[in-house]
C-alpha cells in the first residue's frame, strides 16, 4: 500500500472556488425556476472575449501548424525566444528591466506559484498575509510547510508591512491584492525588499493584477525597487490583463542575481534551478499560445486589452458607487479588478454569501474563503458584463434598502 502524503489532511475539503460552484450548483438545482437569473460576481474570470490582434496570431500560428517548413513540434520549455523577449519588452515599457533569458513562459501564475515550492526546504519559515489568494496556503500546506501569518485589516488598509520581530524565509505578496483591491506603493515595497535583503529571505511577487494600476506612481512590479532582483521571484499572466483565462498564458522571472548557499557550501541559483525542475516538469505553452501572447504584448495587442480593462473598470465604479451610497467601507476598485467590502449588518461571510445568492440570485466570493481576517468581508469581481454588473447592483441596492 502506497504511504500517502497525509498534508492533504490539512488542507480544506475543497477548493475555494470549486467550493462556490458546488454550492451554486445545489442552488440551481433546488431553485430550477430561479437558475437563469443568477449572475456570477465571484471567480474572476473575464466575460470579454480575446482582442482582435490575439484571434489574428492565434489563426497565423495555426496555419503555421499547417505546412513543414512552420510546423512547431517539442518547444524550449522555459518558452520561445520571442515570446521571452516580448515579456521583457513589456516590462520595458513599464520601466522594468528584467533579462529575456530570467523569464520563464508558462501556462499560470496558478501553477507556478504552486510549482515553485519545490525548489524550498521542507523547515523554512512561510510568510502569507491573511486574507490571501488561497493557492499560497494550500501548496505549502500539501508541502507540510510551516506558515506564519501577517494580518491584513482595515488598520493597515488590508497592506501589512514588515515586523523585524519575525523572521521568514519566504514571503508572499500580491499588489494589486487578490482579493482586497489594495495596492503597495513603492516605498512600502522598499520596506519589504530591505526586510527580505536583511533576513536573506525571497519575496514570490503575485502581480497577476499589474495591468490594472491606473494610478501612475504605484508601482506594476517589485522590479521598480532597486535590489529587489537579489530577493524576488515575480509571478504575472495574461489571464486578466489580455482575458486568457481559458488560452494559458503566463510569465515568470527568475533573476540570476538570486542566488543562495546550500548546506553543503555550494551556491545555488534559483534561476537554475527553476530552469532544471521546469525542463523535467513542463513541456512548455503551446506554439500557437505564445505567438498570440507576444503579439498581445505589442503596442499595439496591450492598447485593446487597455480597452477591455478599461471596460471592467467602469463595472467597478459602478460597484465602488452603490457601496459608498449604502455606507458600506470597501477597498479596491482603482488599481484593482476587485471590490473587497464589510458584509452588511456584522453578517459572517458565508452566510453573507447565501443570503445574497438567496435573496438577489448574486454569487460573490466569502472572504472567509481567503483566511480569518475575511471572516466578515466579501469580494466582488468587475470581470462581468455591464448588464449583468447593473443588473446585480440594483438587486443589491434593492436588497440593502
Ligand atoms: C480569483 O477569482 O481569485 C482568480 O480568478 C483565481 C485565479 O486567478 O486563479
Amino acid at each position: 500500500m502506497p504511504k500517502l502524503n497525509e498534508n492533504y489532511l490539512n488542507v480544506q475539503d475543497s477548493y475555494l472556488f470549486a467550493e462556490i460552484a458546488r454550492r451554486v450548483k445545489v442552488y440551481e438545482e433546488t431553485h430550477p425556476d430561479k437558475a437563469q437569473n443568477i449572475i456570477r460576481l465571484g471567480i474572476g474570470d473575464v466575460t470579454r472575449p480575446l482582442t482582435k490582434s490575439a484571434i489574428e496570431a492565434l489563426h497565423e500560428a495555426v496555419d503555421m501548424q499547417a505546412v513543414p517548413e512552420t510546423f512547431k513540434g517539442y518547444g524550449p520549455e522555459q518558452g520561445y525566444e520571442f515570446a521571452r523577449q516580448a515579456v521583457a519588452g513589456y516590462y520595458a515599457k513599464n520601466g522594468v528591466h528584467v533579462d529575456a533569458d530570467d523569464v520563464f513562459i508558462s501556462d499560470g501564475a496558478k501553477s507556478d506559484t504552486g510549482n515553485i515550492t519545490e525548489l524550498f526546504a521542507q523547515d523554512n519559515v512561510i510568510l502569507v498575509p491573511d486574507p490571501v489568494y488561497p493557492v499560497y496556503v494550500d501548496t505549502n500546506t500539501m508541502d507540510g510547510k510551516q506558515i506564519l501569518y501577517m494580518n491584513g485589516t482595515e488598520e493597515n488598509n488590508f497592506l501589512p508591512m514588515p515586523d523585524d520581530s519575525v523572521k521568514a524565509d519566504i514571503i508572499y505578496l500580491c499588489s494589486p491584492n487578490n482579493p482586497t483591491g489594495a495596492c503597495y506603493n513603492k516605498e512600502q515595497l522598499k520596506a519589504w525588499v530591505e526586510y527580505a535583503l536583511k533576513n536573506e529571505a525571497v519575496i514570490l511577487f503575485d502581480s497577476a493584477y499589474e495591468a490594472f494600476v491606473s494610478e501612475p506612481e504605484l508601482p506594476r512590479s517589485i522590479y521598480a525597487v532597486e535590489g529587489a532582483e537579489k530577493c524576488a521571484i515575480e509571478f504575472c499572466s495574461l489571464s486578466k490583463t489580455a482575458g486568457f483565462t481559458g488560452t494559458r498564458f503566463s510569465y515568470t522571472v527568475v533573476p540570476k542575481a538570486l542566488v543562495f548557499t546550500a548546506s553543503n557550501g555550494r551556491q545555488m541559483s534559483i534561476r537554475d534551478m527553476w530552469n532544471r525542475r521546469q525542463s523535467t516538469k513542463f513541456n512548455g505553452t503551446p506554439y500557437i499560445i505564445q505567438h498570440a501572447a507576444a503579439k498581445v504584448l505589442s503596442d499595439a495587442g496591450m492598447k485593446e486589452c487597455m480597452e477591455n480593462i478599461s471596460y471592467y473598470m467602469e463595472n467597478a465604479r459602478l460597484i465602488a458607487d452603490t457601496l459608498r451610497r449604502k455606507h458600506i467601507s470597501f477597498t479596491g476598485g482603482v488599481n484593482s479588478p476587485y471590490i473587497w467590502f464589510k458584509c452588511p449588518d456584522g453578517m459572517e461571510s458565508w452566510d453573507f454569501f447565501d443570503y445574497l445568492l438567496e435573496n438577489a440570485q448574486v454569487v460573490g466570493t466569502p472572504g472567509a474563503g481567503f483566511g480569518v481576517n475575511g471572516k466578515n468581508h466579501f469580494r466582488l469581481t468587475s470581470f462581468g458584463t455591464h448588464e449583468k454588473t447593473k443588473e446585480a447592483m440594483e438587486r443589491f441596492e434593492k436588497l440593502f434598502s
